[in-house]
């Protein structure tokens, strides 16, 4: 069985797509386990951090993401989206990455975004709208080994349809005081979420992102949240903010993972959290 885990945040910048990239790689290289991407953000970076802008042009073009399963969703008919040619294989462009496949998003969700709303409010449909996603996915779902579905920075009705698909969350935050704000929000909606729905989504845990060793606030707010009851549970291993992980944006040709992500801690950093979160799947996803 798969393991279905979205990642959410009410802040964009926090490192989220990142996060999200990087656990699919190392998933993948180091661990040999068959991850699906699922890019719900209509800013799209993590669909262009694992194919090039031109691939994107050419499925957008042919409607080979996910905006065309929400315009199919808002029209009532299956015309566009068709699973089979929209996954996209074997994607990233780090050589040793190999077992990573892709759903990409589009910036024409954007405008899906207010036409599913309008269709959540008009109680249209008996489940609200949400199952959207589960439903598309479900034929190829237990392929994988592990799907990560990279959820837009608010709880609008594509990070629901993200949520409706997935066991579990993770929630990466930069440790400053705006960035954790909103966090004991995204965590009483998901679980008012879950109780709407009929099961649980389960909680793996806080990812510490874009951590500054040498700040007293990083610092303390890290040491703060791990002593916060609400709180469940924060990652042992944070991810530093690091050139090398700013530059490994780019979709550019690169050997290994080492090579991607720098080797000055942050390629051991990202494979402990990698570690974390598969052991906080297996052990929590029932
Ligand atoms: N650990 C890091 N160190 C340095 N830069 C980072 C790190 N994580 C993310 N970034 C950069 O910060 C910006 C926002 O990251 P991104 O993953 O796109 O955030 P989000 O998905 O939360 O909006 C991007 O330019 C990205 O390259
Ligand atoms: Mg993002």
């Amino acid at each position: 069985m798969a393991k279905v885990i979205a990642t959410i945040s009410l802040k964009g910048g926090v490192g989220k797509s990142t996060v999200t990239a990087g656990l699919a790689e190392f998933m993948s290289a180091e661990f040999g386990q068959r991850v699906l991407l699922i890019d719900l953000d209509s800013q799209i970076n993590l669909t262009t951090m694992m194919i090039s802008e031109q691939q994107w042009a050419e499925l957008n073009k042919r409607g080979d993401t996910l905006a065309s399963l929400f315009a199919d969703a808002v029209n009532g008919n299956n015309e566009y989206f068709h699973l089979e040619t929209a996954i996209q294989r074997g994607v990233s462009p780090v050589k040793k990455v190999t077992t990573v496949d892709l759903l990409a998003s589009s910036l024409d969700l954007i405008e899906l975004q207010e036409d599913l709303s309008a269709l959540r409010v008009s109680q249209e449909r008996s489940d609200g709208g949400v199952q959207f996603l589960r439903e598309a996915i479900a034929p190829v779902v237990d392929y994988y080994d592990f799907v990560l579905i990279d959820c837009p920075p608010n709880i609008g009705p594509v990070t629901l349809n993200g949520l409706a698909a997935a066991d579990a969350y993770i929630i990466p935050t930069i440790p400053d005081f705006l960035s954790t704000y909103g966090i004991p929000q995204i965590q009483n909606r998901v679980r008012r979420f879950g109780e709407e729905i009929g099961r649980t989504i389960v909680e793996l845990g806080v990812v510490i992102t874009k951590y500054k060793s040498n700040s007293s606030v990083h610092s303390s707010t890290t040491k703060r949240l791990r002593r916060d009851p609400t709180i469940q549970h924060v990652l042992p291993n944070y991810i530093n903010e690091s050139n090398a992980i700013a530059a490994a944006a780019e979709f550019a040709p690169y050997g290994t993972l080492k090579v991607k992500y720098g080797n000055q801690g942050q390629f051991d950093q990202f494979r402990g959290l990698t570690v974390d979160v598969m052991t906080e799947a297996r052990e929590k996803i029932k």
